[in-house]
C-alpha cells in the first residue's frame, strides 16, 4: 500500500497550494497585485505534477484495480476521473483568465472568484479520493493488486514520475515558494534553483551514538540514547513536544554535556571534543527556532556559518547558496532581524551549508511556517539528499518528515521506543495514533 503513502503525500503537497492560493487570492481581493510570474508558476507545477503525473498514476494503475474489485464504486471512480480529465481545460480557462486580468481586460475579482471556485474543486477532489476512494482501495484490492500497483508507484526510472520527474517537480515548486508573495512564501523577485544532484554516496556508518544520557540539573531529559546514521541517509527524529529531541541535538553538537554515553563521527570519537572542533568535523546545525543573529546582515550571517572554512572556497559557497535562495541575495545587506520568518529558516539553513556539513542537523526546520514554506523546506531537505547530504531531521511534524526519511526514530521522554523505515513507521498503528492523528 506503498502508493496510498505516495498519493497522500502528494495530496497534502496539493492542498497547501490550493490553501496558499486562497490566501493570495485573500491578499488580491484586500488590494494586492496579481503577480503574473507567481501564478503561471503555479499553473505550470500543477499542469506537470497534477495533471501530467498525479492524476495519470491513479488512472493507469489505481483505479482500474479498484473498478475490477469492487463493481459498485464505478460512479464514484467515473466521477473522480472525470474531474482528472477537465483538469487541463480548467487550467487553461484560468491561464486566459490571468492573461485576461494581467492586460486591464478582466477585474481583479473576477480572477479571484475563478480561483476560489478552482481551489475548492481541488480540495473537494482530495477529500472524496482520501475519503470515499482510498478507504475503499485498502479494505478490497489484494496483495497481488498491491504489489503491480506499488511497482509502477515506486518506478523511478518512468520519465513521468520517476525520480527524475520529481527533481523536475521540486524544481517547480521551488520556484513557486521563491515568487509567492512575502506574507505567505519567499518573495524574492527571481526563483533561483535546487540543482539536482549526483545521488546519494551511500553505505557506510557515518555517526554512531551509544546510550547518550544528558541532564538539566537533577532531572534526566536524555536516557540512554542508541541512534545510528549512514552516509548519504536521510534519518528523522520525531517526537511529541518535550521528548528531547533539541537536547539530543544540542548534545550531539557539544554544546550540552553528555552525563553518559559515546558519540562516534566518521569513524572518530568525538565524544570528549568541544562543540567548535566537532563543527570543524563537519557536524553543522540549522537551530531550533532559526536564530539567526538579527542585527547583523544576511550576508555576515552567512559568513559566520563558514568561520571553520578555509577562505577561499567561501565567497564560491556563498553563490552557490544565493543560487539557492535568491531573496537572501537581494536582501543580502538588510539586518537577519528584517527577515520573515520563511526567508530566516532558509537563511538558517544556508548558514549550516556554508560550513560544509558532512552531516546536517535540522532542528524542526518547518516550525511555525505558512503551509506554502512548511513544504518547500521539505523540497528543500529533499534536494540535499538527492545531492548526497547525510541529513539528521528533528520534527514534530512526524508525517511529513517520515515520508521523506529513509529511517525514523520516535523519541518519548528521552528514550527511543520505536525504530524502523520511515514507511514502516508511517504505517505502525502505534505511530498513527500518537502521532499522526490518523
Ligand atoms: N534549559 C533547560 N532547563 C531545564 N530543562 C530543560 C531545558 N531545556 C529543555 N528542558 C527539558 O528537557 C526536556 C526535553 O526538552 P527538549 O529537548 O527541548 O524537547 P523537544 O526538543 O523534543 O521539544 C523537557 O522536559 C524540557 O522541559
Ligand atoms: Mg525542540
Amino acid at each position: 500500500m506503498e502508493a496510498l503513502r505516495i498519493i497522500t503525500e502528494e495530496h497534502q503537497n496539493l492542498w497547501r497550494i490550493a490553501t496558499t492560493l486562497d490566501m493570495v487570492a485573500d491578499e488580491i481581493d484586500a488590494g494586492g497585485k496579481v503577480e503574473v510570474p507567481f501564478f503561471s508558476s503555479v499553473f505550470d507545477y500543477i499542469e506537470q505534477f497534477m495533471d501530467r503525473a498525479h492524476h495519470a498514476k491513479e488512472d493507469a494503475f489505481l483505479f482500474p484495480a479498484l473498478r475490477r474489485r469492487s463493481p459498485e464504486a464505478a460512479a464514484m471512480l467515473d466521477r473522480l476521473q472525470v474531474e482528472h480529465a477537465n483538469g487541463p481545460e480548467v487550467l487553461l480557462d484560468l491561464r486566459a483568465r490571468l492573461g485576461a486580468t494581467a492586460g486591464g481586460g478582466e477585474s481583479n475579482a473576477a480572477f479571484t472568484a475563478a480561483l476560489r471556485n478552482y481551489t475548492l474543486a481541488i480540495k473537494n477532489h482530495i477529500r472524496s479520493e482520501e475519503k470515499d476512494a482510498m478507504p475503499l482501495a485498502r479494505e478490497v484490492l489484494s496483495r497481488d493488486d498491491w504489489a503491480g500497483i506499488d511497482r509502477a508507484f515506486l518506478d523511478n526510472d518512468d520519465p513521468l514520475f520517476g525520480a527524475k520527474a520529481r527533481a523536475e517537480f521540486r524544481e517547480l515548486f521551488h520556484r513557486i515558494a521563491s515568487l509567492a508573495p512575502e506574507s505567505i512564501g519567499l518573495g524574492a523577485r527571481s526563483a533561483g534553483e535546487l540543482q539536482p544532484g549526483a545521488g546519494p554516496a551511500g553505505g557506510d556508518v557515518l555517526l554512531s551514538v551509544n546510550g547518550m544520557e544528558s541532564c538539566y540539573g537533577r532531572i534526566k531529559a536524555l536516557k540512554g540514547i542508541s541512534l545510528e546514521v549512514r552516509k548519504g541517509e536521510l534519518v528523522a527524529l520525531v517526537g511529541a513536544n518535550g521528548a528531547g529531541k533539541t537536547t539530543f541535538l544540542r548534545t550531539l553538537s557539544g554544546v550540552q554535556p553528555m552525563s553518559a554515553g559515546r558519540i562516534v563521527f566518521d569513524g572518530e570519537d568525538i565524544s570528549g571534543l568541544r562543540a567548535d572542533l566537532r563543527m570543524r568535523r563537519g557536524i553543522c546545525q540549522s537551530p531550533e527556532g532559526r536564530q539567526v543573529f538579527g542585527p547583523l546582515s544576511i550576508e555576515d550571517n552567512l559568513r559566520l556559518g563558514a568561520y571553520t572554512q578555509p577562505k577561499a572556497q567561501v565567497e564560491g559557497d556563498l553563490e552557490k547558496i544565493f543560487g539557492m535562495f535568491p531573496i537572501l541575495k537581494e536582501k543580502r545587506a538588510l539586518p537577519a532581524g528584517t527577515l520573515s520568518g520563511g526567508q530566516q529558516q532558509m537563511l538558517a539553513i544556508g548558514r549550516a551549508l556554508m560550513g560544509r556539513p558532512k552531516m546536517l542537523l535540522l532542528d524542526e526546520p518547518s516550525m511555525g511556517l505558512a503551509p506554502l514554506l512548511v513544504e518547500e523546506v521539505f523540497n528543500v531537505v529533499k534536494t540535499l539528499k538527492a545531492q548526497g547530504m547525510t541529513i539528521l531531521l528533528v520534527e514534530q511534524n512526524a508525517f511529513a518528515a517520515l515520508a521523506i526519511a529513509d529511517r525514523g526514530y520516535v523519541l518519548e521522554t528521552g528514550s527511543v521506543t520505536l525504530t524502523g523505515t520511515g514507511q514502516a513507521l508511517i504505517s505502525n498503528e502505534q505511530v498513527r495514533a500518537a502521532y499522526l492523528g490518523m
